[in-house]
């Protein structure tokens, strides 16, 4: 089953199930992003729309999913943010057709370990974000000696049928990738994800 059916099926309870666990991580993403300047914004992988309401107003955002029922749920949150300024779009990530240096910000909640193609939406997010703008990673990883660990041992790491990568190892994707990382941040329920925010280097 491909990602795209697996969030299609999981729209319906998707709020009940990953809501208030992940929270934490999604507010704590918004205050950090809050501080940055830079005013536009994309979010790939942006499901229910549970980040929408959390960004500051002056923001112009974009939202990108794979999954068509997710994203009626994340339009239906949008219609009810009337101070904000949000476009919604059924696209793929990681081939998403924006032209060059669109954004100030690639946001990347919880996809990126759920994606096809986790270096494919990296690329994706690098050639789309501006040169000195910020790439944020929320995600959980393995290597920090928390359930991680032990949970890609036991559950078959399928991201079509479980709905993300339960081995997802921080060394492999995100310290061998040589990026600019410049700020690492625990969040939710026993620091099970980090925030990551990795700038992309001004043009030489
Ligand atoms: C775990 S949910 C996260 C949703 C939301 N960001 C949040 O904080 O709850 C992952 C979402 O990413 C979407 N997704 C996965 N791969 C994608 C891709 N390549 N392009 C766009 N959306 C994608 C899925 O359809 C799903 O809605």
């Amino acid at each position: 089953m491909s990602v795209e059916s697996t969030y299609n099926r999981y729209a319906a309870f998707y709020d009940f199930i990953y809501g208030s666990v992940l929270q934490d991580g999604r507010k704590k993403l918004a205050r950090l992003i809050s501080k940055e300047p830079g005013r536009h914004l994309l979010e790939i992988g942006v499901g229910s729309g549970l980040m929408l309401p959390l960004y500051p107003d002056h923001l112009s955002i974009t939202g990108v999913d794979i999954s068509n029922q997710m994203l009626a749920k994340a339009r239906k949150r949008a219609g009810l943010l009337r101070n904000k300024t949000i476009t919604l779009h059924h696209v793929d990530g990681e081939n998403g057709g924006f032209p060059d240096e669109s954004f100030d910000h690639v946001v990347l909640p919880y996809v990126y370990s759920v994606t096809p193609d986790p270096d494919h939406l990296i690329a994706e997010s690098f050639r789309v974000c501006k040169s000195g703008g910020n790439i944020w990673i929320l995600n959980h990883f393995s290597g920090f000696g928390t359930v991680w660990d032990y949970v890609g041992l036991i559950v078959k790491s399928f991201p079509d049928s479980v709905g993300f990568r339960s081995d997802f190892s921080y060394e492999d994707y995100v310290v061998s990738k040589g990026w600019q990382v410049e700020e690492i941040h625990k969040a939710n329920v026993l620091g099970l994800s980090r925030i990551i925010k990795v700038r992309k280097p001004l043009a030489a």
